[in-house]
């Protein structure tokens, strides 16, 4: 029996990831730039087991059905071909969020799986062979292996697409971002088949791809100068635009609700009367409010002035995976 556990955070793009010029081994078309955030996180136990006849996945206690299951079982065909044996695994793997935040983040569960696969093979994988590994679970899982602000470099194979850590003078610790849980009925669309759908039918895609690299580029230079505004008006802008693509995909669709826009609408107001904050989205309806953490305090207060307080949660920079024992 071969068993290692992890646990990794969750990470949010100020700068996108959206688009990919291989689907199998997950090449992005951009670079993009995230935040490891300390709020939300997976805890994952993997055990391979010569006995085992088949992969099983419990999520949060819950046997998962065979569509979930493949997926963690392709990840896993991956580990085996690296550690050269042939065993099925049991995965364990519980989701630290808040209930019904619809924030289960393929992010934080890939990085997991990765890390917990590498401590039960005894695969010795470096950071970055694991952040490439954890990419092929899903790409944005690869930032997730780092903690603070990360860069993934798209590259042009397997070998030279992976994620790095930016040096940043700990500048993300005078940094909060500010979760606002919308929940809504609409139905999903995957960021998977949301950026695919993109990338193959938005006549929006090439302004998006034209844009990254410059966006990516001031991002950088406003970690380095510790610019908050700077990096506020570009992590707000670049979301904006990857959101804008949607809306010329064929059939278009939007991740945006009611109740985002409200929330986009008091951070504007909250610009307005002085308090610097920023808003981006991901695949989901979801808004996030970067803000410096001695306004994070002002900027929640507002925002109970709108929202449930059980919609609100605050998180802060966080590490990189961690081996659990
Ligand atoms: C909008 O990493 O979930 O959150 O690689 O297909 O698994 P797959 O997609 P995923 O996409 C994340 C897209 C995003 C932006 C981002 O995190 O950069």
């Amino acid at each position: 029996m071969h068993k290692g556990r992890a646990r990794a955070f969750t990470n949010i793009a100020l700068i996108k990831y959206w688009g990919k010029k291989d689907e199998t081994l997950i090449l992005p078309m951009n670079n993009s730039l995230s935040l490891t955030l300390d709020a939300f996180y997976t805890e994952t136990e993997v055990i391979f087991n010569e006995t085992f006849t088949q992969d099983t996945f419990y999520l949060d206690g819950v046997l998962q059905d065979e569509k979930a299951t493949k997926k963690i079982s392709q990840f896993l065909d991956l580990v085996r071909e690296i550690a050269k044996k042939n065993l099925y695994a049991q995965v364990t793997s519980e989701n630290f969020v808040p209930t019904a935040a619809g924030l289960a983040s393929s992010a934080s569960g890939l990085a997991a799986l990765a890390a917990a696969s590498n401590e039960a093979l005894k695969l010795q994988l470096s950071e970055t062979d694991l952040s490439r590994l954890a990419r092929r679970g899903s790409g944005s899982a690869c930032r997730s292996i780092f903690g603070g602000f990360v860069e993934w470099e798209q590259g042009i194979d397997d070998h030279s697409s992976y994620a790095t850590p930016l040096s940043s003078d700990h500048w993300e610790d005078d940094l909060a971002m500010l979760f606002v849980l919308v929940n809504d009925q609409q139905k999903d669309v995957s960021s998977r088949d949301g950026m695919y759908r993109t990338v193959t039918t938005s006549s929006f895609y090439p302004g998006w791809l034209a844009d990254a690299p410059k966006d990516l580029a001031t991002a950088k230079k406003a970690i380095q100068e510790k610019d908050f505004i700077a990096l506020g008006e570009v992590t707000e802008a670049n979301g904006l635009k990857m959101h804008g693509t949607t809306l010329a995909a064929v059939p278009p669709f939007t991740y945006w609700s009611p109740d985002s826009l409200k929330a986009m609408q008091a951070v504007r107001k909250l610009r307005a009367d002085g308090i610097n904050c920023y808003f981006t989205m991901d695949a989901g309806p979801n808004v996030k409010i970067l803000v410096e953490k001695k306004n994070s305090k002002d900027v929640k207060k507002y925002l109970e002035t709108l929202f449930d307080s059980s919609q609100l949660v605050c998180a802060y920079a966080g590490p990189g995976i961690e081996i659990l024992k």
